[in-house]
């Protein structure tokens, strides 16, 4: 290293706990607070589920420990993306939030606003868009204000379905949109910078060694274009990121 550069610190926004199991007692003790304050805020908690693998185990706890605690009829799931297919497919995210939490817990099936995948992805993005705003009772232009969004990366420093290279990147006006998916000819459905960003709170949740590598070029990177989750930062709202030892590793 030249005797200019700065050594890599870690990032203020980022908390390392000890390994997976810890990482999801504290996503869970972090859910559970922002639940109770939101509710003593707005009579109401707004919450943005992650897709993927990581969240799995989290969801599971969060059923377990929180089934009786939290105020589920108060309580309102939206999805930050979702895979281009039915919601009883493998592949689904609201499929496996339903089988670790949301068929667990007392909440009214009325909170829990899908996105319609089995549709065509931009009837499916344009129609999510207008449930969010028809939720929020927003005037046009306005933005979504969740109380909560959680967020993984994935291996190539994608978060949501927002992806390196896709021009989701630069989507400004819709809080929704079918942009292009990880392989060839896949498509998602996803929000977007704006409404991620508006957020009152965002957690980034990272778990497990095969992610130590990707994880320590992101945060010394420092390119949102390179690698989209550095483009999620909250403003005026707070942000956490959440690694266990493993994933934390090289940093
Ligand atoms: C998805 C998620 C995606 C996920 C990352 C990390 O639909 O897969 O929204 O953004 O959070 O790919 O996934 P893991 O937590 O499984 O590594």
């Amino acid at each position: 290293m030249s005797e200019t550069a700065t050594p890599f610190r870690r990032p203020d926004f980022l908390k390392v706990v000890a390994d997976a199991e810890e990482l999801s007692r504290a996503a869970v003790e972090e859910i559970a607070r922002c639940a109770r304050e939101s509710i003593a805020a707005r009579a109401r908690f707004t919450l943005v589920l992650s897709g993927g693998n990581t969240p799995r185990a989290i969801y599971s706890r969060l059923a377990a420990e929180k089934k009786d605690s939290l105020a589920w009829g108060k309580t309102f799931i939206f999805f930050g993306d979702e895979r281009h297919v039915a919601p009883d497919h493998p592949d689904s995210n609201y499929r496996m939030a339903k089988e670790s939490l949301l068929s667990k817990v007392p909440i009214p099936p009325e909170n829990v606003h899908r996105i319609q995948a089995e549709l065509d992805a931009e009837e499916a993005a344009r129609k999510y868009e207008q449930e969010l705003s028809l939720f929020f009772g927003l005037q046009p232009g306005a933005l979504p204000r969740f109380d909560l969004v959680l967020l993984g990366m994935g291996d190539d420093g994608h978060t949501a379905s927002l992806f390196p290279g896709t021009r989701g990147l630069a989507e400004l006006s819709h809080t929704v949109i079918a942009n292009d998916g990880p392989k060839l000819n896949t498509q998602r459905i996803t929000l977007t910078y704006p409404v991620l960003n508006n957020a009152a709170e965002i957690m980034v949740m990272v778990s497990g060694a095969g992610k130590a590598e990707i994880l320590a070029q992101v945060l010394r990177s420092g390119d949102s274009t390179q690698f989209p989750v550095l483009g999620v930062h909250p403003k005026p709202g707070r942000l956490l990121w959440l690694a266990d030892e493993g994933a934390a590793r090289l940093l």
